[in-house]
């Protein structure tokens, strides 16, 4: 994830900023860089790779300078290179900036400042607000970076130093982290805490649409309408430890609250006029989508159950068979593919061997592959022919939760993008389930405030050694995901079925108190899963059941339910599975394992 360190103060400013980024390094990051006013010019200096890469760089030409702002950048848009990497400037050099999020609307702006003669050296949305900075300059710093700010859509927290104006550093929130931090004659911006806590703990947590105005001396906060907003600073009592993790006590918790954010943002830009439009990243032509035959999801772990939910949503939506595979199976087993094949690769990663060595299978026999990946430049995004990048910022737990939420949701709009090509259902119809779509980041913060009860129901399971997930259709998907999760991190032994097929054997085992997760939330097959409820209930079972909210029905046939904000059958996927997160994080905990680092896994495979 992206990176910002702001400061500005009598000191030197370029260790400051590199050492307030070598803070942030946890986050994961591919290229570094910082821009220093001299007390004439605005110097820059960055590069892909390590913060040691910049870091030997400056030792052969340094940035003198007590005003600067530097960033850490996670590929976004345009892979990882010096070019990419920020601060980004006009072409005059008079603004550096440096920015975190996404510009949803750079095309239209880049389009439009190249007609004005503006010359572009990245791929970067990020450039689009240095070139408008210096196209909108009126005289003014904080009115001119209004008025860029007016012309912006998306996500962006900004740092925006200029020779013009060097007793001023200006930042801009909206929709993406920024603090402000309050020293003695000095004052500092970051994009987390941890970044500047050896400075200060005093600091402005900005809020959506506000901006921070700092000189050596003092900081103005106001809205970017300019109405003035006073508020006293936060007094910052975490350690580093603690700062880094988001005020959580594991990197899992913290993702798991950030998915309301990464379902937000793999959205963003992605959705026009109601309906999905993914022509940047899928390069396949109408005709080439409509003569699709088959898909092939491709995939290992939690990626590979994404990949299950896939069947469900491309089935349904754009009418197309699919099979969805286990990598490691799908590359040894000859499996048939022709040119009419689309192979869909997942990876959080992007490196994982099963799944890079299977994409190329894919490709020796002509499929064209299209790849959901997290990391822009990762081999798999190198290799696939079309990428769709979801935007879930860096994974650092082991046990993947973010990821996979930002995976479904990349799934739903390949299957709207291709139902809506292919002509398999109506506008209107899309235009409902877009609609849905788009609520669900609201719908999952509601899902966070289940939490307790997941963690009481965590507490009663933790002695045991054994237990069952239920679901059927898409909720046997997501029962698939509960399971591993909780495996992985809680070492509870526990299967997920599909429910119709217990009595096929499975239900042999069900016994007095063992601890049953039944998920109803499909209504088309729900009082088929209520009947398999009260054939583990009659057999003893303790169950937890899920449900959509307004069920009054399910607690009749089961111990306790979770109620799970409604939405439409097809995309509950996305909200049931993060009480079953929880449910995994709480187990581990009560059972005293390490959450982030399971033992046996490694966050990337990139092993056989
Ligand atoms: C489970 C988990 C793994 C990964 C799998 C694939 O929580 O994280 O099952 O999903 O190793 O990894 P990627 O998605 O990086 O290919």
């Amino acid at each position: 994830m992206c990176g910002i360190v702001g400061y500005i103060g009598p000191k030197q400013a370029q260790n400051i900023l590199l050492e307030g980024l070598s803070k942030l390094e946890y986050r994961g990051y591919d290229s570094a860089g910082l821009a220093v006013y001299n007390g004439e010019t605005i110097g820059v200096s960055k590069s892909k790779g390590r913060l040691s890469v910049l870091e030997d760089k400056l030792k052969v030409q340094g940035l003198p300078g007590s005003l600067g702002i530097g960033h850490t950048r996670w590929a976004t848009h345009g892979k990882p290179s010096d070019a990419n990497s920020h601060p980004h400037v006009d072409g005059a050099g008079r603004f550096a900036v440096v920015h975190n999020g996404i510009i949803e609307n750079y095309i239209e702006l880049k389009e439009e400042l190249i007609a004005k003669g503006h010359v572009f050296t990245s791929e970067t949305d990020t450039e689009v607000i240095a070139k408008l900075l210096a196209e909108l300059w009126d005289g003014d710093l904080v009115s001119t970076v209004k008025k860029v700010v007016s012309r912006l859509e998306g996500a962006y927290a900004l740092g925006i130093i200029s020779e013009y104006e060097p007793d001023k550093m200006v930042a801009v929130r909206q929709a993406s982290p920024l603090v402000v931090g309050l020293g003695k004659e000095e004052n500092f911006i970051a994009s987390d805490i941890p970044a500047i806590l050896k400075h200060t703990r005093d600091v402005h947590i900005l809020e959506d649409g506000e901006m921070a105005v700092l000189t050596a001396e003092g900081v103005t906060l106001m809205k970017t309408d300019g109405t003035p907003v006073s508020r006293e600073p936060m007094h910052v009592q975490w350690d580093v430890e603690t700062a880094e993790k988001g005020g959580y006590d594991h990197f899992m918790m913290k993702e798991i609250h950030e998915q309301p954010k990464a379902i937000r943002d793999t959205l963003s830009g992605r959705v026009k006029e109601g309906l999905v439009d993914l022509t940047r990243e899928v390069g396949l032509s109408e005709e080439e989508i409509r003569g699709i035959e088959k898909i092939h999801f491709v995939a290992c772990g939690t990626a590979y159950h994404a990949g299950l939910v896939g069947k469900y949503v491309m089935e349904d939506l754009a009418r197309i068979p699919v099979e969805t595979d286990i990598a490691s199976e799908y590359r040894y087993r000859n499996p048939i593919i022709t040119d009419k094949t689309l192979v869909v690769v997942i990876s959080q990663s992007g490196e994982t061997a099963d799944t890079l060595a299977a994409l190329r299978e894919a490709k020796k026999h002509g499929a064209r592959v299209v790849a959901i990946t997290n990391v822009v430049g990762s081999s798999v995004a190198r290799e696939a022919d079309d990428v769709i990048i979801t935007w879930a910022g860096p994974e650092i737990a082991v046990a993947s939760t973010k990821a996979y939420t930002s995976q479904l949701i990349a799934i739903y709009l390949l299957g709207l993008y291709f139902a809506k090509i292919r002509g398999t259902r109506p506008v209107e119809e899309l235009k409902e389930i877009v609609k849905h779509l788009t609520e669900l980041p609201g719908k999952a913060e509601e899902v966070l405030q289940t939490e307790q009860i997941v963690a009481e129901f965590a507490r009663s399971i933790a002695n045991h050694e054994h237990l069952f997930f239920l679901g059927r259709g898409l909720d046997y998907a997501v029962a698939l995901e509960g399971s591993l999760k909780l495996k992985e991190i809680s070492y509870i032994h526990s299967e997920a079925y599909a429910a119709g097929e217990l009595k096929h054997g499975t239900l042999a085992l069900i016994e007095e108190n063992i601890p049953v997760i039944a998920l109803a939330t499909q209504q088309y097959i729900y009082d088929k899963m209520v009947s398999n409820i009260q054939e583990v209930k009659a057999r003893g079972a303790n169950v937890l059941g899920l449900a959509a909210e307004g069920d009054t029905e399910l607690i009749k046939s089961v111990d306790r339910v979770i109620h799970i904000p409604k939405t439409i059958d097809l995309l509950m996927p996305v909200l049931t599975v993060i009480p079953l997160q929880l449910l995994a994080y709480y187990a581990c905990t009560e059972r005293g394992y390490d959450v982030d680092k399971p033992r046996n896994l490694a966050k990337s495979v990139t092993v056989e």
